[in-house]
Parts: structure tokens; sequence; C-alpha cells
């Protein structure tokens, strides 16, 4: 049995829970994946791992092994990649396997993937018998520095992203950074656009290695920027943790800055069909948001240089025209009707979550603003290519 316990770099203290959960990061962690479990949930005794395709052919036995070893019984259900599989069809797979298996709510659920996989688990792990364990395990970049830490669960519903979950915080959270060595450089880049929202909410640390960093890392250059990219991950992980604490279910409006971006991509996304990766939606909603601040007065064109070259370095698209995925197409009138059914809407209409360039060197730099016309939306989406 394994019972050497790695030390976590963080851990998350949401005030309204009645658990503190930790973050692992480090390479080579998940071989230590039972003893971080056993340490956070000592009487459980079965897990459920889900994962995807692509993810459990790469890592699914070796965890279900670990976990065996470590005294637990574990069993692995493998759902198709992609967004689709956040859906009702795939929770109830979830939750009849966590019956067959005999999951008691002392034991849990563990989501060994990217977004997709852990906001589905993560509901499953939610709504089971009310609540049992959850932990993620993240393998993707985009999912490391921002999925799978605060506790957001969902799936989709009539094309409506995230329409239906809760706020259900992980018990722990393991990030081996190995697994960064097998993902694809599309999902490496879409992982950056993240980092870079988090480095324009964080204004000081961030910024300066992103240039250097976003470049080697998408020429697959792991290995000579492990430690460095590692620093990284732990300093988005921070700001994330922060504004979490602070906010944990988005009610006093201050979780929504993690939302930058975001209006616009969410729209995107949806009427890609989800041909776009999240991320990549993410760094066309980045310049969007972006616009409407230069539009709005409290973004300078030079903050959007700025912010341009470090998309392109991470070879994320700017304009509609470069996504890879070339079955999709942007209609203005449709990316004006999905952004209407975002979630940050409230009775005075679509809230906007604007960087601002001028207002000092603070966490969250950003406004949120109802004012937004739909010239200036407009004018935005025109800047990515669209109308
Ligand atoms: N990804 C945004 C949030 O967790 O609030």
């Amino acid at each position: 049995m394994d019972d050497f316990l790695p030390t976590p770099i963080t851990t998350v203290d949401i005030p309204s829970q009645p658990q503190l959960y930790p973050i692992w990061l480090q390479a080579g962690v998940l071989s230590h994946l039972g003893a971080c479990i056993r340490s956070v949930c000592p009487n459980s005794s079965r897990w459920l791992v889900v994962t995807d395709e692509t993810v459990g052919s790469l890592y699914g036995a070796t965890v279900v092994n670990n976990l065996e070893s470590s005294g637990f019984q574990a069993d692995l259900v493998t759902l198709p990649c992609g967004e689709a599989s956040k859906s009702l069809a795939s929770l109830e797979t979830l939750w009849q396997a966590a019956q067959h298996h005999g999951l008691t709510r002392h034991d849990g659920f563990i989501a060994l993937g990217g977004g997709v996989v852990g906001d589905v688990t993560g509901f499953a792990a939610a709504t089971y018998q009310r609540g049992v364990g959850f932990v993620q395990v993240p393998t993707t970049l985009l999912a490391m520095v921002d999925a799978s830490v605060g506790g957001k669960v969902a799936i989709h519903q009539n094309r409506c992203k995230n329409n239906i979950g809760a706020f259900y915080q992980p018990h722990a959270v393991v990030m081996d950074s190995d697994t960064l060595k097998s993902l694809p450089s599309r999902q490496v880049a879409a992982g950056w656009a993240e980092i870079i929202k988090t480095a324009l909410l964080e204004t000081t640390a961030i910024p300066n290695d992103i240039a250097q960093l976003a470049n080697l890392m998408s020429d697959h250059s792991l290995d000579s920027t492990h430690s460095r990219l590692l620093d990284i991950i732990a300093r988005c992980i921070a700001v994330k943790q922060a504004v979490v604490a602070a906010d944990p279910t988005e009610s006093t409006g201050h979780r929504m800055i993690l939302n930058l971006g975001h209006t616009a991509a969410h729209a995107l996304e949806t009427v890609s069909g989800f041909g776009l990766l999240h991320g990549e939606a993410v760094a066309l909603g980045l310049r969007v948001a972006c616009h409407v601040g230069e539009q709005l007065g409290v973004w300078s064109p030079q903050a959007s240089l700025q912010m341009d070259t470090w998309l392109q370095q991470a070879k994320l698209p700017c304009s509609v025209s470069e996504v890879l995925d070339k079955e999709v197409h942007f209609l203005l009138a449709d990316v004006l009707k999905a952004m209407q059914g975002d979630k940050k809407s409230n009775s005075s209409g679509l809230r906007w979550v604007i960087p601002t360039a001028t207002s000092g060197q603070t966490l969250g730099a950003v406004q949120i603003r109802s004012d937004v016309t739909q010239h200036q939306i407009q004018q935005a989406l025109t800047h990515i290519g669209i109308g």
C-alpha cells in the first residue's frame, strides 16, 4: 500500500463550507492519488473514476490500479469525448453506475480529465444521494488553471451552456503536470486563454512569464518549461482561490470577474455547436471584451495590442477566420441571440465584465457594466470578424 502523502501546494478555505480542500500540483503525484484521497475522505472505500475515451486510454488503468493498491475499490466509467457529454444522458449513466457499484454516501466520484469530465462528474457527485465525495484530477491545462477549482459543476440544456448545475466544492484537487505531456497542442493553446484572462485580472506577476512560456509550450517544450509552468499554474490557482473564497456562489457579484471574456465566449461556443474549444472561444471573447472596454474609454488600444500579442504567442485565434474548425460559421444575428441567454444577465440586461487598464495594479482590475449598447457589442464583434 502507498502511504506517502505529498504536500499540497495550497488549501482552499470556503467560509460557508464545512471542509477545507487541498490542492496538489506536482509531476508524478498521480502515483500517490490513493494516499491523497485517504487523507481527505478517510471513511471512503469505493470510488467511481469518470473519464473520457482519450484520457481513459492513457491514465484510466493507472488510476484504478493505484486506488486498488491503496486499498480502495475502484471502477472506471468512460464517457465519449467532447461537450456533448455534459448531458442528462451522461448524468444518468453516472448515477446508474454509482448505484450498480454500490457507492454509499461515504464514497465518491473522481473526475479524471478536462473541464467536460470535471463538470458532469461534479454534478453527479453533487446530486447522487444528495452529495457524495468528489475529487478533481484535471489532465488539461485549462482545467488545471481554472475549471477544476471553485466548485462550478454543470451540464448543458437545449444548447444553453451550463444551464443546469450547482456549486459543489471538491474534497480535493490532484493535478499531475506530467499529464500535460500528452495534451494536443490545440488543447495547450486553449489552456493559455484562461491564463491570459487571469493575467488581466492579476496585472502583476503572471504577465512577465506569458510571452516566453506560451511560445515554448505551444511548441511542446514542456520538459524545459516544467518548473515555470508549475509556477504559473499555481499563481492562476491563487487568483482563483482568492476570488472563490470571497464569493463562492457568485452571490455578491465578485466571482463574476472570473467570467472576463466569457459573455461573448459562451455565445460563440454555442453558435459553433461546440466546434470551438472553450479556450479558443475565451480568446475571442477577451478581444471582444477589450474592444468594448476601448469604446467605453476604460481600456487602452496599447493594452489590447499587448493582449493580442499574448494570444498570438499562445497560438490562439484573434478572429473567427483563424478558427481551426472550418465547418463553423458565425452569423451576427445568431451570436447576438445566443448572448441574450447568458447567465450573467439580470433584469436590467446583459452584464459585461470589462477590463480596465487604468485602475491600478490590483487584483480584479475589471468593471461590471450593464450599459454596453447593442452598437458597441456589434462593433466589438466586427473586430473578431463577425458581421
Ligand atoms: N470559470 C469561472 C468560475 O469558476 O467562476
